[in-house]
């Protein structure tokens, strides 16, 4: 695979002021990373790997390259490290100073913008690439605007029709960038600023209400809701990725031969029953074990206790529709699961249909059931009892 073409630089020298921490603002906690953590992955997130340059505080150097270095790493991004200057505009120059060559589309992102959605950097490369000049999320401009002279004596209703909220990345031909840093003489507030003060073309493209700028105290809380929000228990919804968990009980059967079986969710008349505190449909709790890991939220006995008089001679039903519950709650629906049954009884064939129809209705997905024996080994094997295994697929809501 060949180097990505696209380079981001993340600025993250600033010290914060506004918001008043004692760390510089990029290196704020915010979930269980820092603000410039979250911010690049971000950037991590992007369709296309590009190189990442970080521009930090100059005494922050060796601990931005040992937390953030093997995370790029782990993602083949070329990645480096500089210091800062006194003003933003320093800073970016000395992040474009660094690139590597081969570069042709620079991104120069706020790491005080860390929720700004990875798809966000993908669309301004694209529109970099398809117009090859500038390029600049943006907002509309939802409230009314006045002109207020200096004593605050409003002056006239500006036409917000005209205005927009521009935001980070910002994108550029990389040449083009590089001549007009090259030639500016005076400090610009952002980089599409300066850009146009070279003549350089930059449209507008959407932005994202997610890209707001932590500056105040009070942004930072907001970030921190939508941290938490998307995080979930355990971490569970980071990144929005499905997630997988897997499941195993073993019950015995009973000594008493009149106890019924319960299986799979079924009465199965005629075989011997398995023992256990609730009726020992091993399948049910494999299953409620698959769902509650896959959602971090512990195990059957954690959730349900074994000890727990509501759950005596308790059918599977009742715990599955309990564990279903609680995985919602999380954030999440179930994708599929899957059941396998080894033993030598009962035989699952003429039943499987049921079984799974009866399964699918109670998780509200596709449950698919299969049996195996041990080939006569084990306890299995000599008829002892029956293990269950299960895998859940749950997908964040
Ligand atoms: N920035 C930078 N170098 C500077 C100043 C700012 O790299 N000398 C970066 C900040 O780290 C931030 C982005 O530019 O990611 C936008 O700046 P701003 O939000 O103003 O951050 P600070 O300058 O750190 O905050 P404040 O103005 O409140 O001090
Ligand atoms: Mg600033």
């Amino acid at each position: 695979m060949s180097a990505s073409t696209v380079a981001v630089i993340v600025v993250a020298a600033g010290s914060g002021m506004r918001l008043g921490h004692s760390e510089p603002k990029a290196f704020v906690p915010l979930g269980d990373d820092t603000i410039l953590g979250i911010a690049l992955d971000a950037v991590l997130g992007m369709r296309e790997t590009p190189s990442i340059v970080v521009v930090v505080p100059a005494d922050r150097v060796d601990e931005a390259r040992a937390r953030y270095e093997p995370l790029a790493a782990a993602a083949s991004a070329p990645f480096d490290v500089v210091t800062g200057g006194a003003t933003r505009q320093e800073s970016v120059a000395n992040g474009l100073a660094v690139l590597p060559h081969g570069i042709a589309t620079v991104l120069v992102h706020d790491a005080a913008r860390p929720l700004t959605p990875s798809i966000v950097f993908d669309e301004v490369v694209a529109a970099v690439r398809s117009r090859g000049h500038g390029v600049v999320p943006a907002l509309d401009v939802v409230d009314t605007i006045k002109r207020v002279d200096a004593h605050r004596r409003v002056l006239e209703t500006v036409d917000r029709t005209e205005l927009a909220a521009v935001q980070t990345p910002q994108g550029f031909p990389r040449r083009a960038l590089d001549a007009a840093y090259a030639a500016a003489t005076v400090e610009y507030t952002d980089d599409a600023a300066l850009a146009a003060s070279a003549d350089i073309a930059v449209d507008a493209v959407p932005g994202d209400a997610r890209s707001f700028k932590v500056t105040v105290p009070a942004d930072l809380r907001r970030a921190e809701a939508i941290v938490a929000e998307r995080t979930g228990p355990g971490g569970a919804r980071r990144g929005g990725l499905p997630r997988i968990g897997t499941g195993v009980d073993v019950h015995a059967f009973a000594d008493d031969p009149n106890t019924p079986l319960w299986l799979a969710g079924l009465h199965w008349p005629g075989e011997r029953g398995l023992s256990g505190h609730s009726d020992g449909d091993a399948a049910c709790h494999a299953m409620c074990d698959a769902l509650l890991a896959a959602a971090g939220l512990g195990d059957v006995g954690g959730v349900f206790g074994t000890g727990d008089p509501r759950f005596e001679g308790a059918h599977g039903e009742v715990f599955i529709t309990e564990t279903v519950r609680r995985v919602r709650e999380a954030g999440f629906v179930v994708g599929n699961v899957t059941l396998q049954l080894v033993g030598n009884r009962p035989k699952l064939a003429p039943r499987r249909a049921e079984a799974e129809a009866l399964l699918s209705t109670l998780v509200g997905a596709p449950v698919s059931v299969a049996a195996t024996t041990s080939d006569a080994l084990g306890f299995t094997g000599r008829g002892e009892g029956v293990t269950a295994i299960a895998t859940a697929l749950i997908v964040p809501a």
